[in-house]
């Protein structure tokens, strides 16, 4: 890799589920195979970059050369997240966070009819970056069922984001990913569907111009 573009810059990057424990045995989460994170800190590593991966529980092993720190809930990551925010350049929340927990009960819930669970909102890691940010470009992913589009719009703004990627939930678990990005001057650009390694790639393309 002879492109070594990034050399100079320090990285944060997030990727994976979070979980929410519900008792000793269960927990909750969302679907995220933590790919696309992954693939963003690898190749920002291989650009020179110095990268510090952030991960929920993933089945991936972490890139050569990352400074990797795994993570279980959305308040770890929170508190992971915090701690190298201050002295980093660029930070890409790839993470799918779990946005409510569970009421925690301390001893295995028994089997019976009927069960509810009562769920409390857990800290947004982004907004937080988004009020605390001076030099750092924030970017963003949204999933979204529907409106993909304005939705990812209205994140971008309401999070105070810099840029941020919109993907279909189709890329969930896969190894390929169909992305639009969007511009906080409101530009846009649709990309074909490709390995998220290239996405990975061509999106250090479009940041690096902007550090
Ligand atoms: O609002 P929504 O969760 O769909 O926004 C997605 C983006 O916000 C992703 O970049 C995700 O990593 C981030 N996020 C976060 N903290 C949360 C929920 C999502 O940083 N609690």
């Amino acid at each position: 890799f002879s492109k070594k573009d990034l050399t100079g810059y320090k990285v944060l990057i997030t990727a994976g589920p979070t979980q929410e424990a519900i008792d000793p045995i269960r927990f909750l989460t969302n679907r995220s195979s933590g790919r696309m994170g992954f693939a963003l800190a690898k190749t920002a590593y291989q650009r020179g970059a110095m990268v510090t991966l952030i991960s929920g529980p993933t089945s991936l092993k972490p890139p050569y050369g990352v400074n990797f720190l795994s993570v279980t809930t959305t308040q770890d990551m929170l508190e992971a997240v915090l701690r190298h925010f201050p002295s980093v350049d660029v930070v890409v929340m790839a993470a799918a966070v779990m946005d409510f927990k569970p009421l925690y009960y301390p001893h295995k819930i028994k089997k019976r009819e009927k069960l509810s669970l009562s769920l409390e909102k857990t800290p947004d890691i982004l907004t937080i970056l988004g009020k605390e940010k001076k030099h750092q470009y924030l970017v963003g992913f949204a999933a979204e069922t529907q409106n993909l589009l304005p939705e990812a719009m209205k994140k971008l703004k309401s999070k105070n984001l810099d840029l941020i990627v919109a993907n279909d939930v189709s890329g969930f678990e896969a190894t390929t990913n169909k992305i639009v990005l969007i511009y906080k001057n409101g530009a846009y650009e649709k990309w074909p569907l490709m390995s998220k390694e290239d996405v990975a790639w061509r999106l250090w393309d479009r940041i690096k111009t902007f550090l």
